[in-house]
């Protein structure tokens, strides 16, 4: 840890949620100041005009895009808000990207132009799309998991240790400045996998079944999710589950020195605490 790291202010987006929170977790584990930021706490990315009250005065800020870092009009923001904070003078930018999504690249080239001293994580999937977010409600309820993801495999990584990363980064002083840090989870598992995993820790017989990209879109769009978000979707799971993720990356050990978190750990403690009770 750097010297002044106990006194340095970082903004967090997305502050209320699955990697924000596991960030200012981790942050004001180290001794941080944790500015968060959401709607609800005056930060929109669609308003400029909500941006500079929060970066004003920080050292660092955490940059993670709502819903999608490779839809349309993320690099824009993201770009346009790492140029604000740069001329307030937050120079010390992290931003949340995806492994293997060709869109997610003008989000990070976006913030490479902006001038800051960046640092990029690019996460696989997260353990936590099974326990927190729009999945967990159709597994928990119906007991079956309807997703586009055939039999190919992928290493869910634990948003935690997603937070400790960015931090540890933050603290590190220039050390991972300029640098991608690619994490993933310990070990490939295909969702039919994940899903067994979490009935073992259940006790439940959760089921998965495997749709095709397409059929899946006509299902969102039967539960009223707008044509263009459906689209963007519907590309990005055909290109992120085609099996070009199926490998594993080290930067937990590399950055933290231990092991990525294993998803059998996740699945036990996230029924423990009643996440897919019926
Ligand atoms: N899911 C994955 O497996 C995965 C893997 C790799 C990368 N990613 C990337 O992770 C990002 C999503 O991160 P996450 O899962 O941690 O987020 P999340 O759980 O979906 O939460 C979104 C957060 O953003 C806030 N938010 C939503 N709309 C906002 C707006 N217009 N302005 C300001 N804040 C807003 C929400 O709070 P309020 O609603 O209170 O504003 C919430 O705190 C995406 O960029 C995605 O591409 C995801």
């Amino acid at each position: 840890m750097t010297k002044d790291a106990r006194n340095m202010t970082v903004v967090v987006t997305g502050a209320s949620g699955r990697t924000g929170s596991r960030v200012a977790r981790s942050a004001e584990a180290a001794g941080l100041t944790v500015r968060a930021a959401s709607r609800a706490r005056g930060f929109d990315w669609r308003d400029g005009s909500t941006w500079a009250g929060v970066l004003r005065g920080a050292d660092a800020a955490y940059l993670v895009y709502p819903s999608d870092i490779g839809a349309p009009g993320a690099a824009e923001a993201v770009g346009a808000v790492a140029r604000e904070a740069v001329g307030l003078g937050v120079r010390r930018l992290v931003l949340l990207s995806s492994r293997g999504q060709e869109r997610a690249r003008d989000a990070e080239e976006a913030l490479h132009a902006s001038g800051a001293d960046w640092t990029v994580v690019r996460a696989s999937w997260f353990a936590q799309n099974f326990s927190e977010g729009p999945l967990v409600e159709e597994l928990r309820v119906s007991g079956e998991l309807v997703f586009p993801a055939g039999e190919v495999r992928e290493p869910f990584v634990d948003v935690r240790d997603i937070g400790d990363v960015v931090v540890a980064a933050l603290v590190a002083g220039d050390r991972y400045t300029g640098e991608t840090i690619s994490v993933s989870g310990p070990r490939p598992l295909t969702f039919g996998e994940a899903v067994a995993e979490i009935a073992r820790a259940t006790g439940r017989g959760l089921t998965y079944r495997a749709v095709s990209p397409q059929r899946y879109g006509e299902n969102l769009l039967g539960f009223g999710v707008p044509a263009r978000e459906v689209e963007a979707l519907v590309e990005a799971f055909t290109q992120l589950l085609d099996g070009r993720n199926a490998y594993l990356s080290d930067g937990v050990r590399q950055v933290l020195g231990r092991e990525a978190r294993d998803f059998t750990e996740f699945a036990r403690e996230a029924a423990a605490a009643g996440t897919w009770k019926a």
